[in-house]
């Protein structure tokens, strides 16, 4: 049986379709109801939906052989997992934005809030700039409005969010798209299914990427 762990939203919903065209389809998965977890026996096939930032934690440990996950969890979090390919879809990219008016002083620390502290420290010492990182876990476009912070580094998809809190994007750090990952051992034992499941579904994505 391979287990295979899908963030639970419209991105898992999108990369399950990609899944089901590869042929690794599991039919139940479509019945409206609050289970989380689908089998296809006769394909050995088990799929689950978990949170979007839990589904390294599950493909690290062994919960699940594979998993779909954004670029941004690997890069911040770093699991120790295998990156197998990049899906294609799910693009957005990591950015830092500020208000309009905001002009960097590189006499003093820059303040920036984020979800994502390992990037955006990386990033800074990338720069040689000082930076004093304040972890947020959610709403991280009032820090810069409420004077909490002077910039943010956090996932712009359509700019949006930033638009409706009159916050602009100040510098592109990375793009960001959604990741197959495996767990390395499951990679040894079930090499054969997990190869194929790469190669039919980089087939379909050859004309996303
Ligand atoms: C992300 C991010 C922004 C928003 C950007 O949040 O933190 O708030 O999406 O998208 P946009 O550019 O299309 O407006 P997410 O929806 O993942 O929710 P979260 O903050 O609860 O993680």
């Amino acid at each position: 049986m391979l287990n295979i762990a899908l963030p639970k939203g419209r991105l898992g919903e999108t990369v399950y379709a990609l899944f089901e065209k590869a042929g690794f389809e599991c039919p139940s998965i479509k019945e409206n109801n609050r289970k989380l977890i689908f089998e296809n026996n006769k394909k050995d096939l088990r799929y689950f939906w978990v949170k979007p930032s839990d589904v390294a934690i599950y493909v690290e440990r062994g919960a699940a052989d594979v998993g779909v996950c954004g670029k941004d969890i690997l890069l911040e979090y770093l699991p120790d997992v295998y990156e197998l390919t990049d899906l294609g879809v799910g693009k957005c990219r990591m950015a830092v934005a500020a208000k309009k008016d905001f002009a960097d002083d590189p006499s003093r620390t820059l303040r920036a809030a984020t979800k994502f502290s390992r990037i955006t420290k990386e990033y800074y010492a990338s720069l040689g700039r000082d930076v004093d990182v304040i972890h947020l876990n959610g709403s991280i476009e009032l820090a810069p409005i409420l004077g909490l912070s002077d910039v943010i580094v956090d996932i712009v998809e359509t700019g949006t969010t930033l638009k409706e809190n009159d916050l602009h994007v100040v510098k592109e750090i990375v793009p960001i798209s959604a990741r197959l990952i495996a767990n390395k051992a499951a990679s040894k034992f079930k090499s054969g299914i997990i190869s194929e499941m790469v190669a039919e579904i980089n087939k379909i994505t050859e004309n996303e990427k």
